[in-house]
Formats: C-alpha cells, sequence, structure tokens
C-alpha cells in the first residue's frame, strides 16, 4: 500500500496534498501545450448524457490577466498564476447531442436506438425548464474544474478556485455566448512558498449520515 506507484496511494495523496493556492510564482510559464493537456484531461470528467457542455478560456497573455484581474475582484493571483481558466458551463441542448453521441456510435458500444433515447431523454429533461439547464451547466463545469484541479497536479500544479468576480462583466469581456454560464474560475500555476496547508474539515458525523 505504501509503494509510490500504488495507485490508491497516489490518488489519496493527490486529494490530501491539495490545497487552494493563493500565492504563486510570477516568473513561471506554462506552455499552451501543458494548458492544453491539462483540459483535455478535464474533458474526461462526466456529464450528463455526455453533453460535454463546458468551455474552458484560458487566461494567460499580461494583457489577458489584466482585463480579468479587472473584473475578479483585483486578486493578485489572476496576474501571478501562470494562467487563470474561465470555466464555463453551457446550457444543455438536445438539438446538439445526436452529434455529441456520435463517436460513442462510432465506437461500436453504444446503440444508435440507444442515443436518440437519450436524445429524447434530454428533451424531456431540459427543453422548456430553465432551472434544469442552469443547474446542469453548473454541475458540469463543476465536474470539469474538480478534475481539472487533479489534471494541475499530476504537472505538479497548484490551483485555486474563485468565485469571487463579476459574472455580468466576465461574460461582457471575454464574449460567452447568450447559452454560456461562468461557473468558476480556476487559477493554475507554480504554488510559491508560504500557502497554507489544506484547511481543517468539519467533523464526518456532522456531514456523512448513513440512510
Ligand atoms: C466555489 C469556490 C469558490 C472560491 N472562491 C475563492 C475566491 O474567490 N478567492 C479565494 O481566494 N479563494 C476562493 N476559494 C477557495 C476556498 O476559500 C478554499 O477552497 C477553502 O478555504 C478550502 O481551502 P483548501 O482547499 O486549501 O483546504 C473558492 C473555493 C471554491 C470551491
Amino acid at each position: 500500500m505504501e509503494s509510490e506507484n500504488n495507485p490508491h496511494r497516489l490518488l489519496v495523496d493527490a486529494i490530501e496534498k491539495r490545497i487552494s493556492a493563493n500565492y504563486f510564482d510570477s516568473s513561471h510559464v506554462l506552455p499552451d501545450s501543458d494548458l492544453t493537456e491539462i483540459i483535455r484531461l478535464a474533458t474526461l470528467a462526466p456529464t450528463a448524457f455526455n453533453f460535454q457542455n463546458w468551455r474552458f478560456i484560458a487566461v494567460r497573455t499580461p494583457d489577458a490577466k489584466k482585463k480579468l484581474w479587472e473584473v475578479a475582484g483585483r486578486q493578485p493571483k489572476v496576474l501571478e498564476a501562470s494562467a487563470t481558466f474561465i470555466i464555463c458551463g453551457q446550457l444543455p441542448d438536445h438539438s446538439v447531442l445526436a452529434e455529441r453521441l456520435c463517436p460513442s456510435i462510432e465506437a461500436g458500444f453504444m446503440p444508435e436506438a440507444t442515443a436518440a433515447l437519450w436524445v429524447m431523454g434530454a428533451d424531456a429533461l431540459y427543453t422548456s425548464n430553465a432551472r434544469m439547464q442552469r443547474d446542469e451547466a453548473i454541475r458540469s463545469a463543476t465536474f470539469g474544474a474538480a478534475t481539472l484541479m487533479f489534471a494541475a497536479a499530476a504537472h505538479s500544479l497548484a490551483t485555486g478556485a474563485m468565485v469571487g468576480f463579476d459574472p455580468d462583466k466576465v461574460v461582457q469581456e471575454f464574449g460567452l455566448g447568450p447559452n454560456e454560464v461562468p461557473v468558476l474560475l480556476m487559477t493554475v500555476g507554480k504554488a510559491l512558498p508560504g500557502n497554507w496547508p489544506q484547511k481543517p474539515r468539519r467533523p464526518l458525523q456532522e456531514v456523512l449520515e448513513f440512510a
């Protein structure tokens, strides 16, 4: 169990060692190829119906960082981190689902009839239900964000989730579509010494119930 290659230990270490970093090495440059690989891994997160109703905007040039910093409460880490992702959830639209499911049909495991049923299911669940659409956008983006944190950790990078931003201004400044919700910002970079450790959590008996 203690072996470095033990997958259980590696995963538990990643969870136990993750922190919300505040201080990043501003001299660290993260190549676009690394940002791309982190997002490739993040998109392996699950979404309802495999909708993949998300978009990740990698804010990494000085000008783009400054623009985001202005609408994110001027939090210094937006300028200091190598990049900050704007994680957008998209309102699920059943009319795009058939195309999204094609690769699963082509891969040979999903029958066409099943894909058609999923499209009908998505229509029934989301069309005419604005609350459900928004909830799903937030769920998908949040799963993507959580997976992104560990994809970054696998590249020895720290992350920091942020809700401290003006969503309307982010939409305006970064050209989000009418079907897109800016759910979270996620800074990524090399942590500097001096970050707080992971904060203690509430006792399990307060948050866990067996039914
Ligand atoms: C949805 C969400 C929004 C957050 N927004 C901010 C933020 O705007 N600024 C910030 O400094 N930290 C933010 N945080 C970080 C939290 O304060 C941090 O996750 C929490 O204190 C636990 O710290 P730990 O992850 O290091 O244990 C946010 C975290 C989450 C999950």
